[in-house]
């Protein structure tokens, strides 16, 4: 008997749905100036954050990332036991393994779903995006969720003002299905690794090279260790060039844009990238002052955001980008198509 392979028609893929989840306890930064040698005024004028949410103690990043995909999957009518492939970009994982994919499939009662997590920090969620479109995209698969979730208050010293002014905890997740005749979805992306960057954004311990051990405890190793100024620099200058090379390759410019997702770091680094990209203010969807960064969380709570205020509607030309610990840099162009 000889194998006989069926030819593939081309999918692209498309978001049908988003959802999202930040869990209920506020620290503002009036909380914050308590805690530390820090004031309201210094965190809004160098961040723009204003007040972020943050995990009891035994709640995790699946916790977060099954809200996420519960309201998800309930806004599309679609579920569970549909889903075939779960991808959750974390840097906070439950544990080391198993993945935390594993964790959301069993909780989250997707039965005939695989997955894995994928580690690229706050590009993470649209590096997962891209890997989830090329499962759609390969005819394999027709249900992908892909989730981006973090617990970065389980990581973080909260007697270091330099980060812990920062950093919030909070998942969304899209799901990723194939585009219908008349949709056209996921567009373009352009991604980048530069890992010279990595010592400038770590964190050092708990991992192969130096698992826990007291000493490690005791020397902070197991926290978010940043240099701030490195990032930022970094971060003013690829994030611009990564969007501009995914519109300059499609023939675009900053004003063909209906809607700039940008990862919410600092406010100051999403205008000036929005500056260079000749987009207006109003096209650029800012919510850093009510979640702080929560790392892979941000680019799915904006499109989150960006929906709740109706700027962001069917056939809309949208731009997502990031830069992050790596450093991974990356830009996502894709057509919003429910
Ligand atoms: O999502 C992952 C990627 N991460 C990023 O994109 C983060 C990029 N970096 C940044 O956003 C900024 O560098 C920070 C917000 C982290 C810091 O802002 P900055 O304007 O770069 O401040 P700085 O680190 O240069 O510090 C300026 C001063 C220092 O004091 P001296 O040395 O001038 O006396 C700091 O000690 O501000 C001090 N400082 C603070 N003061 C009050 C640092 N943190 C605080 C604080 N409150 N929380």
């Amino acid at each position: 008997m000889s194998l006989t392979l069926k030819p593939r028609a081309q999918v692209r893929a498309k978001i049908s749905s988003v959802g999202t989840y930040v869990p209920p306890r506020l620290l503002t930064n009036a909380d914050l100036e308590k805690m530390v040698d820090t004031n309201d005024q210094w965190i809004v004028e160098r961040t723009g954050i204003r007040e972020r949410h943050l995990v009891e103690p035994g709640v995790a990043t699946s916790d977060l990332a099954v809200e996420a995909a519960k309201c998800c999957l309930a806004k599309r009518g679609v579920d569970a036991s549909e889903v075939e492939v779960i991808i959750v970009a974390t840097v906070t994982p439950d544990m080391l393994f198993p993945a935390t994919a594993c964790l959301v499939q069993n909780k989250l009662g997707a039965k005939g779903a695989w997955g894995f997590d994928l580690s690229a920090a706050c590009s993470g969620f649209p590096y997962a995006l891209q890997v989830g479109a090329k499962l759609i995209e390969s005819g394999m698969h027709k249900k992908v969720l892909v989730i981006g979730a973090d617990v970065m208050s389980s990581i973080i010293d909260y007697t270091d003002r330099a980060t812990c002014v920062i950093f919030g905890d909070g998942a969304g997740a899209v799901l990723l299905e194939p585009c219908a005749a008349d949709e056209i979805g996921l567009i373009d992306y352009w991604h980048e690794v530069d890992g010279s960057g990595g010592v400038a954004l770590n964190m050092p311990a708990g991992g192969s090279l130096h698992p826990a051990t007291a000493e490690t405890v005791a020397k902070k190793m197991h926290y978010v260790h940043q240099d701030g100024q490195t990032v930022y620099k970094f971060a003013v200058r690829k994030m611009a060039e990564a969007a501009e090379t995914v519109l300059v390759r499609n023939g675009l410019t900053g004003s063909d844009l209906s809607c700039f997702i940008p990862h919410q770091a600092n406010k100051r680094i999403i205008l000036s990238t929005a500056e260079r990209l000749g987009m207006p203010q109003d096209r650029v969807v800012i919510n850093i002052d009510r979640f702080g960064n929560t790392t892979a969380g941000t680019i799915p709570l904006a499109m989150q955001t960006a929906l709740d205020e109706k700027r962001l509607k069917k056939g809309d030309l949208v731009l997502l980008a990031s830069v992050g610990a790596g450093f991974t840099v990356g830009a996502t162009l894709l057509r919003w198509e429910f």
